[in-house]
């Protein structure tokens, strides 16, 4: 099973793809969490990369597709891809990709959400550094995750204004793939306004029907 995760910021896949990796088995491949594993590492391409999505831009289609096939390349088990395609350029590699490594899409899941309800969602996310458990917290000066003591930290795209920019993006690139999907017969949307549980149990109604 590979499943395409897509959503403005927000609206949970990072929240969900955790479920679904524990349920189903599935490798979760965030294109994000590569970038920022790549800062991380303090190579010059990820102080590169640090400049773009800092800012709330996306990376370079050449760059983010080399990258996804890297991963793609030694991945057995089946997939979630979040984030990923975010521009109808990188649809066309994924699925370019997926056939060559003999391997089809199974259902693309778009997690709607109103975008009145994305600046408060993600102003209140904190992810462990340790655990790497993405939190929604109550008090934003909560510095330790409550699961396993490790460092609470805020994403630098996380304020309001780089949001509002990331929700622009999303809207001239990423909506067109949208539409990429939508005749394919693969695409089905689930309400993201929901408690993370509610919405876990309509993704999974919808695998039960494509699986
Ligand atoms: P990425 O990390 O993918 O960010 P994003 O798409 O903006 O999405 P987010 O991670 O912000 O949100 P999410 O949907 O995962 O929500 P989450 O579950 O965390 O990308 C970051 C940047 O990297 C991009 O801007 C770009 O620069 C670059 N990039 C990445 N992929 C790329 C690509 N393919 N090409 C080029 N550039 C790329 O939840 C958010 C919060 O809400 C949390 O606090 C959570 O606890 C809470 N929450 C979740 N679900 C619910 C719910 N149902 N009810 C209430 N609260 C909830
Ligand atoms: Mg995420």
């Amino acid at each position: 099973m590979n499943i395409v995760l897509m959503g403005c910021p927000g609206a949970g896949k990072g929240t969900q793809s955790a479920k679904l990796q524990e349920t189903f088995g599935l490798k979760h491949i965030s294109t994000g969490d590569v970038l920022r594993a790549e800062i991380a590492s303090g190579s010059e391409l990820g102080q590169q990369i640090a400049q773009i999505i800092d800012k709330g831009n996306l990376v370079p289609d050449g760059l983010m597709i080399s990258m996804l096939e890297k991963i793609v390349r030694h991945t057995d088990q089946g997939i979630i891809f979040d984030g990923f395609p975010r521009t109808v350029a990188q649809a066309q590699a994924l699925d370019e990709m997926l056939q060559r490594f003999e391997r089809s899409i199974t259902c693309v899941i778009m997690i709607t959400l109103p975008e009145s309800e994305v600046v408060g969602r993600v102003s209140l996310r904190r992810q462990c550094r340790q655990c790497e458990e993405i939190l929604h917290v109550e008090d934003p000066g909560e510095t330790r995750c409550p699961k396993c003591g490790g460092e609470l930290y805020t994403r630098p795209d996380d304020t309001p204004a780089r949001v509002k920019h990331r929700l622009e993006v999303y809207h001239c690139e990423t909506l067109p793939v949208k539409n990429y999907y939508v005749n394919s017969g693969k695409y089905v949307e689930v309400n993201g306004n929901q408690t993370p549980d509610q919405v876990f149990k309509d993704i999974c109604n919808v695998l039960e029907k494509v699986k």
